[in-house]
This record gives C-alpha cells, structure tokens and sequence, in this order.
C-alpha cells in the first residue's frame, strides 16, 4: 500500500473510534448506560495509536518532505504539529475525568462527557485540515522520488516501528473493540 492510502486508511480508523467515542459521550449525556470497558479500550486506542504509529509518520516524514520542496504549507505543518501536541494533553484530561467518573458516579458524567466532545470535535477538524489541505499540497508538490522514500518508510521498511508487525497489534486492537462495541456501531453485546 502505498504512503497517501496508509495515511487515509489510518484517519478512517481513527474516524471510526472518534464515532464510538461520540456514541458513548451522547449516552453520557442522557444519563443513559454504557460499558465502561468499551470506552476504556477505545481511549486506550486514540491515546497509542496515533501518538506511535500515525503521528510520527506525519511530524517525522510526510511534513518535511513537503517543507523540502515548499514553504507554502509552513503556517498549516506548525498548526498541524501543536495540535499533535495539544491533542495528546486532551486525551489526559479525558483520561482523568473517566477517573473521576468511575469513582465519583454521575455527578461527573457532564464533565467527561464535555472533555470527551471537545476532543473529538478537535480531532475530527485536525483530520480534515489535513485531508482537504495538507494532502493536496503534497499531491502537487512532491516528486516521485518523495513518494518512494514515504512508502518504504509507511511500510516499515525503513522504520520497524511504523510497519507491518505494529499495524498488526494496532489492527488486533481496533478488532476487539468493534467486537465489543455494542451495535450499531460493532457487534458487541447491547448493554
Ligand atoms: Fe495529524
Ligand atoms: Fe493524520
């Protein structure tokens, strides 16, 4: 597969945990139940995966390979590079509220229902900024010899870390909790 599909592929998979994260915060809100395991795992998911495996391929590679051939994308590469920062200190709000939640019960279901829907509300705009924006820059700027660098990179044939064998742990992941996300969204059991 080639660098822009891998990077697609991986907006729709945090695209598809951002969409279970609204489910749960929407239930939140109506007081209504869900599976605290789910959410946990689906945290547990946004706050690795795009930390080890996607971001590094955006900050470490594909943005200064577009700052090599243009300066037109700087002022978007800086925005892009402190949401990545800033994203990865929401999910730790995030991540503490459920704390609170799960010990404190419903008096804190507002907040972390708030922390959870300012953070997909970010990421969702974080994505889309660098599919309609980014994306379309490196498409015209880059050169061919720029797409074979990023491909063998994105495959892991430079860097181990961003491969196959981390994909496949990622991909063990995301399958479990589609299987235990209740339908519509997976194929878990109701609650
Ligand atoms: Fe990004
Ligand atoms: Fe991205």
């Amino acid at each position: 597969m080639k660098a822009l599909a891998i990077l697609r592929q991986e907006h729709s998979a945090l695209a598809a945990i951002l969409h279970g994260l609204e489910f749960i915060g929407a239930k939140l809100e109506r007081g209504e139940h869900f599976d605290l395991k789910v959410l946990r795992a689906m945290l547990f998911y946004i706050d690795s995966f795009p930390d080890r495996f996607h971001h590094p391929k955006e900050d470490g590679y594909l943005f200064p390979t577009i700052q090599k051939r243009t300066g037109a994308a700087d002022a978007v590469i800086a925005k892009l590079e402190d949401e990545h920062h800033q994203g990865m200190l929401a999910i730790r709000v995030v991540e503490q509220r459920l704390l609170h939640y799960e010990e404190g019960g419903a008096a804190y279901a507002t907040a972390l229902a708030e922390s959870l829907h300012g953070y997909i509300e970010s990421y969702r705009r974080h994505i889309r900024t660098e599919e309609e924006v980014l994306l379309p820059i490196a498409e015209q700027v880059l050169q061919a010899e720029d797409w074979r660098e990023l491909d063998s990179v994105f495959t892991g044939h430079r860097d181990p870390l961003l491969g196959l064998d981390a994909r496949q742990g990622f991909e063990r992941i995301f399958t479990h909790i589609v299987s235990i996300m209740p339908a519509p969204l997976g194929v878990g059991p109701a609650n």
